[in-house]
């Protein structure tokens, strides 16, 4: 990345939706692993000498402008009023947000070298931006209506008259497809997603690439056994433990977790079940859903074996995945599934569902074990192995370690990111220069 270095190149990252900030209240509504994904490679550019602005919507008490590490900052510019607006319905302020972005822009002379945008709000926004500015435009969809639609068709099909209404997936699609056909490159975080994305959307094969999240390796690491023992005692860990952490949204499967859960506790007597699941201030959806688990804990006389803890900082969290026995990631429909990289990473066995987008990187008893994410009887006994045998255990750890290692690191991920935008950029791809440089 050197001769781009010395140029001091200016990128912009959008990602219009939920809480984004230096330190995001990861649980929040709208506020997941897209934000970690966003914060985590913005840091990275910075440290190889880019400086990074990431865009946002400014509402609530928020500053203009926060300092998130060197050469990267948080720029919010309002739209759509003061209060949170649901990822799903943002679109319609998007182009207010443009006017204000562009007049942002104006004024304080920034000049960048491509666009990058997050999901399809700020997909929008990057369409917009790129017109007006004549920049690249990288996308990255993290998640696709036609997949998530789908799959909920499938799932809940009772439901599936409301979906629409609630999920907005007409108005999604359409504009994805705008998106995708206007911007200079998509960007895949998953095998499955590059399929769909050439499939369902019909964009060319030589319009995608493949780029996979990351993760920290300076946080999330292996520790020896007398260190996770204190850990573990730090933590009040007994038994076996199995762990999730997760937002309180009905894909993610906790329901199916606690069913699951309880055909193993009667085999298992030692094992636990920890949810670290939201967020204190839930909204009425994320409530309800807390209260059908804590029910269904109850239903099966489980209090004492499974326990919900609430958020849990940036700083607890490799901790917690160190003294877990087994990570597990019940999601009925993923996008991705960072969660199991930052697992992996820390030497923990996972077992992860078959409807997500982790499923085709991974080689089933090697690095992960699947589970079918409408069949407690199956998650509850793949748990229950995963825990059991100790050759299994090895292998999954050394393995699911070894690859996250080679493949997911940020400054990989950062790297491939910054050879996409020269390969798609245009003549004058990092040409432009900040004025005062
Ligand atoms: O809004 C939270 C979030 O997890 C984002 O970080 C992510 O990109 C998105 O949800 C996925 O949304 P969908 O529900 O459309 O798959």
């Amino acid at each position: 990345m050197n001769k781009i270095k010395k140029n001091r190149q200016r990128i912009a990252f959008i990602s219009t939706h939920g809480y984004v900030a230096a330190n995001p209240p990861l649980g929040a509504p709208d506020t997941g692993g897209q934000v970690v994904f966003v914060l985590e490679l913005a840091k990275k550019l910075g440290q190889a000498g880019f400086y990074v602005d990431l865009w946002t919507r400014q509402f609530e008490d928020q500053e203009q402008e926060e300092a998130v590490a060197e050469n990267v900052r948080i720029l919010r510019v309002p739209c759509g009023g003061e209060k949170f607006i649901p990822k799903e319905y943002l679109y319609k302020f998007i182009p207010e947000w443009v006017q204000n972005a562009v007049k942002f822009i104006r004024k304080n002379k920034l000049a960048y070298n491509f666009i990058n945008s997050h999901y399809w709000d700020a997909g929008l926004a990057g369409d917009l931006l790129s017109t007006e500015l004549s920049i690249t435009h990288l996308h990255t969809p993290h998640s696709l209506g036609i997949w998530k639609k789908d799959q909920m068709e499938a799932d809940y099909s009772e439901d599936s008259g409301s979906f629409d209404r609630k999920y907005n997936f007409s108005v999604r699609i359409r504009k994805e497809r705008e998106i995708y056909n206007n911007c200079s490159c998509v960007i895949a975080t998953t095998p499955l997603q590059f399929e769909k994305l050439n499939r369902d959307y019909d964009i060319p094969e030589s319009k995608l690439v493949m780029i996979p999240p990351g993760y920290d390796d300076n946080r999330f690491y292996e520790v020896g056994a007398q260190s996770r023992e204190m850990i573990r005692k730090k933590l009040g860990f007994e038994g076996k433990v199995i762990y999730t952490v997760s937002r309180l949204a009905a894909n993610k499967g906790l329901d199916l977790l606690i069913h699951g859960f309880s055909i193993l506790a009667e085999r298992e007597k030692t094992a636990r079940l920890v949810l670290a699941v939201g967020h204190e201030n839930r909204n009425a959806g994320e409530e309800a859903l807390y209260r059908e688990l804590e029910n269904l804990r109850k239903s099966y006389g489980l209090e004492d074996r499974i326990s919900f803890t609430g958020y849990i900082s940036d700083d607890d969290l490799p901790d917690y995945y160190r003294a877990s026995d087994v990570f597990v990631l019940p999601s009925r429909y993923e996008p991705f599934g960072m969660t199991v990289i930052e697992a992996m990473a820390c030497g923990t066995p996972t077992v992860i569902t078959i409807h997500g987008g982790l499923y085709k990187i991974f080689e089933f008893g090697f690095h992960t074990m699947f589970t079918d994410p409408f069949d407690k009887e199956d998650l509850g006994i793949t748990l229950l192995k995963t825990l059991r045998y100790p050759s299994l255990r090895k292998r999954l750890k050394h393995k699911a370690a070894q690859l996250v290692r080679s493949t997911f690191t940020w400054t990989g991920i950062a790297q491939q990111l910054i050879n996409t935008a020269e390969f798609r950029g245009s003549e004058s791809l990092f040409l432009h220069v900040r004025r005062d440089d």
